[in-house]
């Protein structure tokens, strides 16, 4: 018998990639986010039958129909080191707390939920965030376990991210966890897990071999800066990245991303020489985008990451919708989730976790949702 379809709810959904990383093999029943333009995003990939645009703080768990895995990737400016680390006690990131009534107010619990935010999740406020984390988790009946997986194995972007996977006491996991740390246990995770008790290790195969680099994702017919800005963005490179620049053997395709930062008083462009780009990351609250400089047969030219380019990186399929607006394009793709890093954890942990505990689409969502079922 073909196992049932679990039901898959979207907490602080953004632009849809989690959605995206998830209805390979979920029913995606109800999503939302606070944002009206990655609201656009998200609906001209996913449908707007179940989403809600909105405040979680308007958001009744009452009125949200079950979900068998329900993720929640809350805000992380307060928890990210560019931000002020005000923590879950903040008012962005303390959002958390929200979304835990909501969690609350459900009729019906999940039998998963992912949570999943910046590596500072596991050290703000000296781990203590963490720690509350944890126990309002275990407090509600659920096991948990964090892990940090590196989008850098799917996709060339560097991107950390802590993604807490909890499940329900009474389910039998025992096929799906370790005894004690792997790969996904470095070293921020066994610090924060040391206080504490009860953690689960969960279980999951590396991912294979990483089929595209970066110099493979880049659209080389893309318009480029005119000279003058060109030659402004060189002048500005850290003085060991421009040696780094010049030993290079010419005639290759090659590229070099960097974001321009304040070192001293004074702006340089820091670049990297891995082939994988940095952490893409929004553009609101002053961070500045990335550059890509490019070297091919006829020589050197400079331009802006393209927002199909962010897209790829964030391992969304060429046909992903996007704006028409770069600026909402890309703070869409910086701040959202790599999709196939989603769909490891669902094809590796989700599914046979819901797989194990047999559950289904239950009726009462086909019947009192049907529209939801549609879309
Ligand atoms: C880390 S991003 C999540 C991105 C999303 N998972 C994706 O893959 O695109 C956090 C999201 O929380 C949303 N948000 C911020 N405040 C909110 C609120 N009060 N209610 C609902 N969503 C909110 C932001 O608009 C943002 O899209």
């Amino acid at each position: 018998m073909k196992a049932p379809t679990p039901s898959f709810v979207d907490f602080f959904a953004g632009s849809g990639l989690v959605t995206q990383g998830a209805k390979h093999a979920c029913v995606p029943v109800w999503s939302n986010d606070i944002c009206p333009k990655k609201a656009a995003i998200y609906q001209a990939n996913h449908g707007d039958g179940h989403f809600h645009l909105g405040s979680i703080e308007q958001v009744r768990g009452t009125e949200i129909p079950m979900g068998d895995i329900v993720w929640a990737s809350f805000p992380c400016q307060d928890l990210s080191l560019a931000g002020k680390m005000g923590g879950l006690a903040a008012s962005r990131s303390g959002l958390f707390w929200e979304w835990l009534r909501v969690l609350d107010e459900m009729p019906e619990k999940p039998a998963v939920i992912a949570l999943e935010n910046v590596v500072g999740l596991l050290s703000a406020n000296g781990g203590e965030d963490f720690r509350l984390l944890y126990q309002a988790l275990r407090e509600r009946s659920y096991k948990v376990g964090p892990m940090l997986l590196d989008a850098r194995h799917w996709v060339p972007q560097s991107r950390p991210r802590v993604f807490v996977v909890a499940v329900q006491d009474h389910l039998d996991t025992s096929h799906l966890e370790d005894n004690g740390p792997n790969w996904l246990h470095p070293e921020p995770v066994r610090k924060a897990i040391a206080p504490l008790d009860d953690i689960v290790f969960w279980s999951m195969p590396r991912p294979r071999k990483r089929a595209k680099s970066l110099t493979d994702l880049i659209d080389w017919d893309a318009p480029v800066f005119e000279k003058a800005r060109a030659d402004a963005l060189f002048s500005i490179i850290a003085p060991s990245h421009r040696e780094l620049l010049d030993k290079l053997p010419r005639k290759q395709r090659a590229v070099f991303p960097g974001y321009r930062r304040t070192r001293h008083g004074k702006q340089v462009l820091e670049l990297r020489f891995d082939d994988l780009s940095g952490c893409l990351r929004t553009a609101e609250g002053g961070s500045s985008r990335q550059f890509l400089l490019l070297h091919d047969q006829s020589g050197w030219s400079a331009r802006l990451i393209t927002p199909r380019e962010a897209a790829l990186l964030m391992g969304a399929p060429r046909t992903y919708k996007l704006s028409t607006s770069y600026n909402e394009s890309y703070n869409a793709m910086g701040d959202a989730v790599v999709v196939p890093v989603v769909k490891h954890l669902v094809d590796h942990l989700f599914l046979p976790i819901c797989r194990a505990s047999q559950l289904a689409v239950p009726q009462l969502v086909a019947n009192k949702w049907p529209s939801m079922m549609a879309s």
